[in-house]
């Protein structure tokens, strides 16, 4: 008979047990490659690390955590997706699928051992990571790969993320969220490091490595959406700007239109995405808003995150 296959957990068991950690929250984190990352993803991502093998036109979609994945996720869907659906076709995917269940979390399928399934989809591949830059396989970041970065202002990313935390444990409080963000030991974090691995990848390779704000996009959607479909290879035609097409991906995408989907109404059949931790799909649709902080924290925890973060990327060329 064959030998039988080790998951990446079995496999690199050892390995992640000598990681220095930290409980927090609901999470237990790994200090791995100077980001903490918790637990369950590491092995996953040591095996995308080893083994991920990129396409020339593969299409990475990345982000922090809380910061704009699944808007993303459709837009760069949408604007793939093209050829096969037009933005405004009722009979569109993203009518009645979740972004999640329409492009793959490559860490999520590392760590399931299923990227044969990677193998299997068609080119060019569009995928999802919430790694720093600096954590993506060799090949992805010295190859022909392109890189897709959302980011958001921290102190909304904060907020949100407590709200969704919550859905797993309704007793975290604020405050204990704010601190372990500040502190960098928050899922992938410190968030500062991630943000400024894919701004510097963003500044060295502009024609490889695309860096987007939350609070951009939610100003100008149609420039967003242009400037994506540009990077991807993929411009809007004269016809299609004609058409209304761009203004089709920004109205097939909006907040109000994904949060009002069957899939993603709370108690839909819908269910759960996610097999990391399986969240149900409303949890990805709260306020989509810039600004709710205000709502949540003191103007004292706001200068204080917004001084963490300024000293952080002073020089940079990146501000929020
Ligand atoms: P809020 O909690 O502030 O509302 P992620 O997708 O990375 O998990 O981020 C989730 C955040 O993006 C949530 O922010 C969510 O409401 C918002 N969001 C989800 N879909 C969106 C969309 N289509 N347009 C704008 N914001 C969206």
């Amino acid at each position: 008979g064959s030998v039988p296959e080790h998951t990446p957990k079995e496999e690199f068991g050892d390995l992640v047990a000598a990681l220095p950690r930290r409980q927090q929250s609901i999470l237990e984190l790994r200090l791995y490659q100077g980001f903490w990352l918790p637990e369950h993803w590491v092995p996953g991502t040591i095996v995308f690390q080893r083994r991920f093998s990129p396409r020339p036109d593969d299409v990475v979609l990345a982000s922090y955590p809380k910061c704009g994945t699944t808007w993303l996720k459709a837009l760069a869907f949408a604007v793939a997706a093209r050829g096969a659906y037009l933005p405004a076709s009722p009979a569109h995917p993203l009518r009645r699928l979740n972004p999640h269940d329409c492009i793959p979390f490559i860490d999520e399928i590392f760590a399931a051992g299923e990227h044969g399934k990677l193998e299997l989809l068609p080119s060019p591949r569009l995928m999802n990571t919430h790694l720093p830059y600096t954590l993506l396989p060799e090949p992805v970041t010295t190859g022909g790969c392109r890189v897709v970065y959302v980011c958001r202002d921290p102190k909304d990313m904060v907020v949100s993320l407590w709200h969704f935390l919550r859905r797993a444990k309704p007793d975290l409080s604020f405050a204990e969220t704010f601190e372990f963000v500040c502190d960098g030991t928050v899922a992938a974090g410190p968030v500062w490091d991630h943000v400024l691995s894919y701004w510097r990848a963003s500044v060295a390779r502009p024609d490889r490595v695309l860096f987007l704000k939350y609070e951009d996009m939610l100003c100008d959607g149609a420039g967003s959406v242009r400037r994506l479909a540009e990077f991807m290879g993929r411009p809007f035609s004269p016809a299609e700007e004609a058409a209304g097409d761009v203004a089709a991906v920004v109205e097939l995408c909006s907040f109000d239109g994904m949060k009002g989907l069957e899939v993603n109404k709370p108690g839909a059949g819908g269910g759960t995405a996610g097999r990391y931790r399986p969240m149900p799909r409303d949890a990805f649709f709260r306020k989509g808003i810039a600004g709710d902080w205000a709502n949540h924290m003191t103007p004292e925890m706001a200068a204080r995150l917004d001084g963490i973060v300024r000293e952080k990327l002073l020089g940079t060329g990146l501000a929020f």
